[in-house]
Parts: structure tokens; C-alpha cells; sequence
């Protein structure tokens, strides 16, 4: 017998297996329309389907520059509703996330407070309320509260979340999408990482375990003090960028790395986001800079800018997250994901039964969600005795 990526996915998504078994005899959704913009990849499958398995009518998008085929047609063939394919463009992404919205969905499970802010523009009575996936959309959608006044619980607030997918996974996933793309190595490269946050951790430290040598760039000086304390170097800014031989952005920020910087960049410096959104480098700006010669487009989501003076700068995914690009891309450990998404699924479970209301809106995943879903992790580990 042969079996897919996706079902090897699935079979080893074990919260979300045990979740989809209670759902399907306890149906939370039954009746619900679940309207969710998220990546679509062999992880978020398993999310998607334990949706439907309660009971949902699940219609999808995905994000932009992420959507894998092979996720599109296996949901399509499960009879869930995919609106578009894979996309870079920005313009077209948006009339896919207007399009879950005209099926005045009940829950909203966001990623990047895409769904949600546009909800804003078209309200409609019925949305219960949803999810929010990231850090970049929860500061996106705070300042939107007073006119959201619904439960909205943000996955990436918890601590499982924290340290589970943006620290450990982010980090891993990082290293491994670097050496599966470029094929180079870290061994004594030097490596600056913008961003010090849950993610830039992780990122910083999988790259000293890839024995890079390591420097780290943060606005926060209170968090460029641990990064300190945690051993690796914080020069100023203009100098981490003149000594990278690969910058990693992962702030949730936008023009980390902009033209401006063009002049400081060693020769044969790499540049790649892990951030959410595609603005953290600049790379529209990078590419009409008038330093830049010509470029050359590689197989695999590479670009070279050669400059004037001779030098070149090369750019993963055009500045898209790189750990989920370029060929075969994996995305986060299956372990983290299914952590996060059984935070999901109980989360849309407790606004569907509306035990969270109004006064949830913009926040953290409630704490016996978080409990439950760490003792059951656990539980599957060291099963308890008798
Ligand atoms: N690639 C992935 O798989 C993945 C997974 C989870 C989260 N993310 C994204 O990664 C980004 C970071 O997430 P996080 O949880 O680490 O956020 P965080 O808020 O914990 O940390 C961000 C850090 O960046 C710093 N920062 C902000 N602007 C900066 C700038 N211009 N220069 C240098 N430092 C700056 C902040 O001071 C903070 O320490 C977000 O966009 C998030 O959505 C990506």
C-alpha cells in the first residue's frame, strides 16, 4: 500500500486524531459555516478536516505564497469548499479572503487578522466569533476591538504556542528550509538575526547549532540584554549588517532591511524572512534600487541582485517566510503544529458553545484550554499507569 505526505501528516497529528474521534460523536459544529485563511500544507489538512468533522462546513484560502497544491486538491477531494490556488499576488489574495467572507461564515479562523479586518469593511449579524493564528495579526487586530466586540482567542498568546512552534519549530524549520534551499553551509558563517522575540530565539540558537556564529539585532534593548546574556553577540545595527554573510528577519515589523541597507551588505550576503508578512525585507524596494544592475532569477525561489560595483545579494522567497518555500517545503515540526491546532480546535469549540463572549476579544487562549491540551501532549508520551 502506498500512502501520501499528507497521510503521514495525519497519522502522526495525534491530539488532532483524538480530537476529530470525540468530535465526530460530540458535533460542536454542527450547522456552522468555519471560514478560515491559514497556509494551506499537509498540517493545516489535519486541522481543517477535525473542523469538519465536528460538523463544519469548512471554506478556505489559504496565505499568500504558501498554498501547496497537494493540500488544495486533498481537501477538495474531502469535500471541503478551497477558494483559489497558490498566489503571490497580493491583489488576487485578497478577492480569495473576500470570497470565504460572502459565505457570511459563523466562525472566523485567521491568520494575520486577514479575515477578520476584512470582515470590518462588510459586517454581517451572524459571525460568532473565531481565532486569531499569529502575532502579527493580534497587533493588527487590537487596535480593531471596539469594533470586533467579539470572542476572538489569539493561538499565538499561549505558552504552548510560544515555545512549542515559534521558538523550537520556527527555529528548526529555519535551519532546515536555509540548507534545503541554498544548500550551504553555517559551519563559521556569520548569521545576524533581526528579532529576538519567541521566534528569533529559536532561530538564533538552531543557526549556533548549525555552528554559525551567531549575532543578534533587536530595537528592544532589554531584549538585545538577553540575547546578550544567552551568548550571543549584539553589535550596533550598521555593523551586524556589514558582517552578515546571512540576515534572517523575524520581527513582525515591516522594512527591517530596506534599500538604505544596500550599501552596507558584504558581497554574497543572503538574505530571508521568517516573519509573517512579506514587508518585513523590502524587496520591491531592494530590486528598483538604482544600485542594482540585473538580476537572475534560480530554480527554487532564489534571486540574485548584482549590484554596479560587483557585488551580489542574494534573497530567499523574495522575502515571503522562507520556511515555508522553496522546494518540497515542510513548514514547522508536525509535533509543534498539532499542538497549536488542537489549541484551534478547542478554541472554536469553546466560541461555537459561546463559553467565552465579548469581553474575549483579542485574547490569550484561556488557561484550561492550554492545561488540557498540555496533559493530553503529555499523556500520549507516558501514558498513565493502569
Ligand atoms: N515563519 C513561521 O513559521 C512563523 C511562525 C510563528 C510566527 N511567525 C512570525 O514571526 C514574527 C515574529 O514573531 P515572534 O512571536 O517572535 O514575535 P515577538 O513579538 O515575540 O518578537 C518580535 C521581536 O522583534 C523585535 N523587533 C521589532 N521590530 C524590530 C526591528 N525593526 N528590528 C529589530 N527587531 C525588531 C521586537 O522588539 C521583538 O523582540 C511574526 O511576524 C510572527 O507572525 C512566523
Amino acid at each position: 500500500m502506498t500512502a501520501t505526505r499528507i497521510d503521514w501528516v495525519r497519522e502522526h497529528c495525534q491530539l488532532l486524531r483524538g480530537i476529530a474521534a470525540e468530535f465526530a460523536r460530540t458535533r460542536p459544529f454542527a450547522g456552522l459555516t468555519i471560514g478560515t485563511g491559514i497556509h494551506l500544507e499537509a498540517k493545516t489538512v489535519a486541522l481543517l478536516l477535525t473542523l469538519r468533522d465536528g460538523g463544519a462546513r469548512v471554506i478556505s484560502t489559504g496565505n499568500l505564497n504558501s498554498t501547496q497544491p497537494d493540500a488544495v486538491s486533498f481537501l477538495r477531494a474531502e469535500g471541503l469548499t478551497v477558494i483559489g490556488e497558490a498566489t503571490k499576488d497580493a491583489q488576487e489574495h485578497d478577492g480569495y479572503l473576500r470570497e470565504v467572507l460572502a459565505a457570511e461564515p459563523d466562525l472566523i479562523l485567521d491568520n494575520g487578522g486577514d479575515l477578520f479586518a476584512r470582515y470590518l469593511e462588510h459586517p454581517y449579524d451572524g459571525l460568532i466569533g473565531g481565532t486569531e493564528e499569529t502575532t502579527s495579526g493580534r497587533m493588527r487586530l487590537e487596535p480593531l476591538r471596539a469594533q470586533l466586540r467579539r470572542p476572538i482567542l489569539v493561538i499565538n498568546d499561549s505558552p504552548i504556542k510560544q515555545f512549542a512552534e515559534n521558538e523550537h519549530a520556527v527555529g528548526q524549520s529555519s535551519l532546515e528550509s536555509y540548507l534545503r534551499m541554498t544548500n550551504r553551509t553555517t559551519n563559521g558563517e556569520q548569521v545576524t538575526v533581526f528579532g529576538y522575540g519567541a521566534c528569533g530565539r529559536g532561530v538564533a540558537a538552531s543557526f549556533r547549532g548549525g555552528y554559525a556564529r551567531v549575532s543578534v539585532v533587536d530595537v528592544n534593548p532589554v531584549t538585545r540584554l538577553q540575547a546578550h546574556l544567552d551568548g550571543f553577540s549584539t553589535p550596533p545595527r550598521a555593523a551586524a549588517v556589514a558582517q552578515a554573510d546571512l540576515i534572517i528577519t523575524v520581527t513582525g515589523a515591516r522594512d527591517v532591511i530596506t534599500a538604505a541597507d544596500l550599501p552596507l551588505l558584504r558581497d554574497g550576503v543572503i538574505l530571508a524572512n521568517a516573519g509573517h508578512f512579506p514587508a518585513e525585507i523590502d524587496a520591491a524596494g531592494l530590486l528598483a534600487d538604482p544600485a542594482v544592475a540585473r538580476t537572475v532569477e534560480y530554480a527554487g525561489d532564489m534571486l540574485t541582485l548584482e549590484l554596479r560595483d560587483g557585488r551580489r545579494v542574494h534573497l530567499l522567497a523574495r522575502g515571503h517566510m522562507f520556511n515555508l518555500a522553496g522546494p518540497r517545503p515542510l513548514g514547522n515540526s508536525i509535533e509543534s503544529m498539532d499542538l497549536g491546532f488542537a489549541l484551534q480546535a478547542r478554541c472554536l469549540e469553546a466560541v461555537a458553545a459561546r463559553t467565552v463572549d465579548e469581553t474575549s476579544c483579542v485574547v490569550p487562549v484561556p488557561g484550561p484550554i492550554d492545561a488540557a491540551v498540555a496533559a493530553s501532549f503529555l499523556d500520549r508520551k507516558y501514558p498513565p499507569a493502569g
